[in-house]
């Protein structure tokens, strides 16, 4: 009984990540950041001089995902892309801005949503995945969907102590990054059947709790 898969989605800064991996280390579960993904291939095409904005550079990364490995372990998960371990360089503000151009072109989404589907099709004893559209296109059948929001001031907030720097500047690249986004998923709506958690006025332990719950109420 209980759940196998559980799908977060929420914007910038709402703390999916880190809730999506204490979710994770509280169920004994696998854990999958599939923001990584897009950020490892902006990561690269930065690497290289290129331009995430162009769709045709998009494309031509692409087959440097053969070469990705994501450690989907609720410690922390890993991100090696070409014989790189990027798993501290793709969280530069530098990275963040230029991501938005990757998520855009479609052929990477179906690209990436192949590995992320067979990582949460052989996760054992189950796994907690989290993005912008894990609850609607990559796990839509998961056993518990949950989008995770927060007020932006608070998101800017919780960004701004995480990162650090100018907390203007911080709630600019945020917003436009999810103005980006949401132009291609709506990740600020619950789609059918989602639970929607606000953390506004929740501690963290207190947001982990609430979908600790909803994955043990699951039958
Ligand atoms: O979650 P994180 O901020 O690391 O995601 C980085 C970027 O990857 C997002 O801004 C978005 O452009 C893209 N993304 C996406 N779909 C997902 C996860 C991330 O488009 N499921």
């Amino acid at each position: 009984s209980g759940a196998r898969v559980i799908a977060i989605d929420g914007p910038a800064g709402s703390g999916k990540s880190s809730v999506a991996r204490a979710v994770a280390r509280a169920l004994g579960f696998q854990f999958l950041d599939t923001g990584a993904a897009y950020r490892a291939l902006a990561w690269l095409i930065l690497e290289r001089g290129g331009d995430t904005d162009d769709e045709a550079t998009v494309r031509g990364s692409l087959g440097a995902l053969d070469s990705l490995e994501l450690t989907v372990d609720a410690a922390g998960q890993r991100v090696v892309i070409e014989g790189h371990d990027v798993t501290e360089a793709i969280r530069t503000e530098r990275v963040s801005g230029a991501v938005s151009g990757v998520a855009r072109t479609m052929a990477a989404r179906e690209a990436v949503n192949v590995r992320f589907r067979a990582i949460i099709a052989d996760a054992r004893p189950g796994i907690v995945a989290e993005g912008r559209d894990i609850t609607t296109v990559v796990a839509p059948d998961a056993d518990v969907r949950v989008l995770l929001t927060a007020d932006e001031a608070v998101r800017i907030r919780r960004r701004f102590g995480d990162v650090g720097g100018d907390e203007f500047q911080v709630g600019a690249s945020l917003a436009a990054r999810d103005a980006s986004d949401s132009r291609v998923v709506d990740f600020l709506n619950a789609a059918d059947g989602v639970t929607v958690v606000d953390s506004t006025h929740l501690t963290f332990d207190e947001t982990v709790d609430a979908i600790v719950r909803l994955a043990s109420e699951e039958q």
